[in-house]
């Protein structure tokens, strides 16, 4: 009963082949996902010396009938996929038929596998010369498949590999990843006899996460559902209150069909269009250059996701990306905002976050669980500003209140400037930001490709009450000024929102320009540093602060105030 075949000829050339196996991850990686294929509940990785002296990975799967564990190390012969037409809906990590060939072409392979049915278990021994059987030996039902000598033949890959400990980290991460699309089945992880990441299978997507992200940030997720043009988003975003320097805590995965096919959620991919479209789900809650938390699975339609553009399987292709993008960004802007409004269940008290990466290598993690730093959401004063009692301004910038046992410091520009992007925000929606006409139109002298975004993005600025028009290739002529802006510098703000959008680029999706025209309006718009403000001015912006939806986050994702608590004032003075 063979179940693996050689692709038609056809097919072959159709594969986004040349599989290159460039370190112990990707072999990790190749191996875990055939496991998964093969419907595996307990998957075990060892590695000696960070994979590149030997990597053994362990699942109890179905197995191969002895003909197809032979086949199986021949290029493009696999049990995936039959024809070109069946790629469309491919519902399992592997299509190829290209992994094992490709790692026997570096490395000395021995498998074993055995189906339940059968008595033995079948040996392969496979390396760049070839594949032959290798007798029959006892093993309990699945397949183990060892990699010994990684690049031992080929010295300039090996070349570029870094230390164990490097490597080790890699396939942590790598593990990670593929662990948390698969809840229900167990991982192991281990280096050199010693265990350094062990998941024991869950029932569901959070308590894999608890394992993987540690109890606090894992609690703090907020979770996800949305549907749009036939694609389907779940998954959990975590508040912004942790933003991180890389995007390696957003992790966003893909599949082709409403329900997962077995125990897989989705592929891992790092794509470029989800990715933006979680950073303009954040949009103004995560300054920029940082990253947020975020762990999110799209489910497509046949025929909308192509899974074979990239040689290893990393990324993919939306037939249409502006969808994804429609459906992700306000997904998520209106879970993160429903869940930072001031009225959210309280929570845990609030403490120092730190992003603090798990060590690898030198130290011995039993899990991998990164710090439980993470909070709840994050509310300075839960019963609202405006019971904060006004002590003083301090440093010229900012605000000392204290109420509800805590002393809370607001950043009064961060606040103010909250408070009127959330108000001009509102008004936009409504009857439009109110304006008036200049007198005499400004023309304001700009480089031209600042002129020339000005002119791209023009329903942007004229949403933010600029409106106006390039006035030849290096001014720009201004007619209007919000009215937010009364009296002040129009020029320099224009400057502002010019160098604002050439930054973003012109193919700027229109809300976000929108977004980073009025974020820029509320900058200029609001109390500095520096500036005194009277007991009622203070009183208003409390009070105003208490009014708008997200007040833990100036528009340019900056905290807006931050709080101590009596015990922590207390453990200042070792009370
Ligand atoms: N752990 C395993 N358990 C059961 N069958 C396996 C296992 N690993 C590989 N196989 C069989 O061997 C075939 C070849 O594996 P290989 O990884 O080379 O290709 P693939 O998974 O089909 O495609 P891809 O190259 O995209 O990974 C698979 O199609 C599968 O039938
Ligand atoms: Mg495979």
């Amino acid at each position: 009963m063979r179940k693996i075949a050689l692709l038609p000829v056809a097919v072959q050339g159709q594969i986004a082949a040349g599989e290159v196996i460039e370190r112990p991850a990707s072999v990790v990686k190749e191996l875990v996902e055939n496991a998964l294929d093969a419907g595996a509940h307990h998957v075990e990785v060892e590695l000696v010396g960070g994979g590149l002296e030997q990597i053994v990975v362990r699942d109890d799967g179905e197995g191969m009938a002895p003909e197809d564990a032979l086949l199986a190390f021949a290029r493009h012969a696999t049990s995936k996929l039959t024809c070109a037409e069946e790629l469309a809906r491919i519902a399992t990590l592997g299509f190829r038929g290209e992994a094992l060939p490709s790692i026997a072409a570096v490395a000395r392979v021995r498998l074993v596998t055995r189906r339940s049915a059968d008595p033995t278990a079948v040996a392969i021994e496979a390396n760049d010369t070839g594949h032959r059987p290798a007798g029959s030996a006892g093993a309990a039902p699945g397949t183990t498949i060892e990699v010994r000598e990684l690049f031992a033949t080929t010295p300039a890959r090996r070349k570029f590999l870094r230390t164990a400990a490097t490597e080790l980290g890699h396939v942590v991460d790598l593990l990670t990843r593929v662990a948390v699309a698969s809840p229900t089945v167990g991982f192991r992880l281990a280096q050199d006899g010693r265990e350094v990441l062990s998941l024991p299978p869950v029932r569901a997507l959070r308590d894999r996460l608890v394992q993987v992200l540690g109890r606090g940030r894992a609690g703090a997720l907020v979770p996800v559902e949305a549907v749009h043009g036939g694609y389907t988003l779940t998954g959990f975003v975590a508040p912004p209150r942790e933003q991180l320097a890389s995007a390696r805590l957003v992790w966003t995965y893909v599949r082709i069909g409403g329900e997962p096919v077995g125990a897989v959620a989705g592929r891992w991919v790092r794509d470029r269009v989800l990715l933006r479209a979680v950073l303009d789900g954040y949009a103004s809650l995560v300054q920029r250059g940082r990253y947020p938390i975020a762990v999110l699975f799209l489910a497509a339609p046949a025929g909308e996701l192509d899974v074979n553009v990239h040689p290893a399987k990393l990324e993919v292709r939306f037939r249409q990306p502006a969808a994804i993008h429609q459906l992700v960004a306000p997904a998520l802007r209106a879970r993160l905002t429903a869940s930072l409004a001031p009225t959210a269940p309280p929570g845990q008290e609030p403490t120092a976050v730190g992003e603090r990466p798990p060590a690898y290598g030198s130290v011995p993690t039993s899990t991998l669980t990164l710090e439980p730093a993470a909070l709840p959401l994050w509310r300075p004063a839960p019963r609202g500003f405006a019971s904060l009692r006004f002590i003083g301004q301090i440093f010229e910038g900012y605000l000392l209140c204290e109420g509800e046992g805590r002393v809370v410091l607001i950043d009064q520009h961060a606040a103010h400037e909250r408070v009127v992007y959330e108000r001009l925000h509102a008004e936009r929606r409504t009857q439009g930001v109110p304006r008036d006409p200049l007198l005499v139109p400004e023309t304001i002298e700009l480089p031209p490709a600042q002129v020339a975004a000005l002119a791209e993005h023009a329903t942007a600025l004229e949403a933010a009450g600029l409106e106006g028009e390039p006035f030849g290739a290096g001014t720009f002529l201004l007619r209007t000024t919000p009215r937010a802006l009364a009296g002040q510098d129009v020029a320099a703000l224009l400057r502002a929102v010019a160098a604002e959008l050439s930054e973003e680029g012109t193919s700027v999706a229109a809300d976000r320009a929108t977004d980073r025209a009025l974020a820029t309006v509320a900058c200029h718009s609001v109390v500095r540093v520096g500036q005194r403000l009277d007991d009622a001015q203070v009183r208003a912006l409390l009070v105003a602060m208490d009014g708008v939806e997200v007040v833990a986050h100036c528009p340019h994702g900056r905290p807006v105030a931050a709080a101590l608590t009596r015990t922590q004032l207390e453990g200042l003075f070792h009370r």
